[in-house]
């Protein structure tokens, strides 16, 4: 059996933060990245990335990418990370953000069997927006989907779901229902990496991440990264603005949490064909995470400014209980700790 690991966006955020766990358990670790300009404001090689990865430049949507680099290599296990983020941005640029994330997973698959290179196991690190808003229960304890806020409902300020409570995700118990493009692509990877790799006997391991944010995340991507789009905002005495009334609930778990989950899922057992939720364990709402960013740098109160983003969820949090229990994984970093070693981190940055 070789041992080689092969990561498509493997010189990204949480590509760069696995890079040493990874050097240090396989003998060789191709990374296979296509440097978007949006995620790094060079095309050289990220400091981050551990020396010993090779990367390999290279767009996983191209059919030639895949000839070029698979003939001679089967790697024995692939962390799919390779995709295009931007939430927001996915519902204007919707076909962009289908070819990466959804012809860029068959187009790799197609390319394992063309090259006699089928894994012995592919992880996918899927994400909290394949739940939308997720399940909301009433004060009899009724469970609903109430689906997604309308224009109307967001430009008459209803920001909540009257009389419903948020109630965190779990792959096991809520149901995946989008309410952006950019979910409804990371769900149809989900879905094409599963039906594929039961045909060939594939291991998959699936994680579905909520708000990773800490040092090493891009401080030039305007679309995603409200922990850092904060701490710059602060650090230079601005107020931070907050979206809706400000009680948006997000979970932000810390880069090295996520890297350690991906790497129980890449090396471990994995017990469970479902998702594993990875997150802090709680939410947080977006005036309690910009209160502490204020707080650190001595800026001025932030303030609610009635904005508001099309296909935005309410609220979003995980139940880590299974994966905790499943993956013996347990998240070492509170919001308050995480955000102050990221913005110490920008600081050193800017
Ligand atoms: N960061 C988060 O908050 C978060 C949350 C949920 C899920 N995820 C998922 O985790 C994965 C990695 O996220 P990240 O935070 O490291 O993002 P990132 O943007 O920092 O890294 C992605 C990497 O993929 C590369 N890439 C983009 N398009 C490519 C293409 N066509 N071909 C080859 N490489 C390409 C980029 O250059 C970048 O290096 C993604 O699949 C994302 O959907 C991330």
């Amino acid at each position: 059996m070789s041992n080689i690991c092969l990561v498509t966006g493997g010189a990204g955020f949480i590509g760069c933060a696995i890079s040493p766990l990874l050097a240090k358990h396989f003998d060789r670790v191709i990374a296979v990245d296509n440097m978007h300009p949006q995620i790094h404001a060079t095309a050289s090689r990220p400091a981050a990335l551990h020396e010993k990865v090779e990367l390999v430049m290279g767009d996983v949507s191209q059919r030639e990418t895949w000839d070029a680099l698979l003939p001679g290599l089967k790697p024995d296990v692939v962390i799919h990370l390779a995709a295009e983020t931007g939430t927001g941005q996915s519902l204007t640029e919707g076909s962009r953000h289908a070819n990466v994330n959804v012809v860029g997973t068959t187009q790799m698959l197609d390319a394992f069997v063309r090259h006699d290179a089928i894994p012995r196991r592919v992880v996918l690190t899927s994400s909290r927006a394949v739940y939308g808003e997720g399940a909301w229960q009433d004060a009899q304890g009724r469970v609903s989907y109430p689906g997604q806020r309308s224009r109307a409902q967001l430009e008459a300020k209803q920001w909540d779901f009257p009389g419903l409570t948020c109630l965190p995700f779990e792959s096991t118990r809520t149901e995946p229902r989008p309410t952006s493009i950019y979910g409804s692509t990371k769900y149809a990877q989900e879905l094409i990496l599963k039906a594929w790799a039961l045909s060939f006997g594939v291991e998959v391991g699936l994680l579905r991440l909520q708000n990773v944010y800490g040092p090493g995340q891009s401080l030039s991507n305007p679309y995603t990264g409200i922990v850092s789009l904060f701490a710059q905002l602060a650090r230079t005495g601005k107020v931070i603005p907050l979206y809706e009334d400000g009680e948006i609930v997000r979970d932000f778990v810390f880069i090295d949490d996520v890297a350690s989950a991906v790497f129980r899922v890449t090396t471990g057992n994995i017990p469970s064909a479902d998702a594993y939720d990875v997150g802090c364990g709680s939410g947080t709402t977006i005036r309690e995470l910009a209160e502490i960013i204020a707080s650190i740098y001595g800026a001025p109160a932030p303030v609610v400014n009635g904005a508001y983003r099309n296909g935005d969820v309410r609220a979003a949090s995980a139940d880590i209980s299974r994966t905790q229990a499943e993956l013996g994984w347990h998240p070492q970093w509170d919001v308050r700790k995480g955000v102050t070693a990221l913005c110490a981190w920008i600081d050193g940055q800017l």
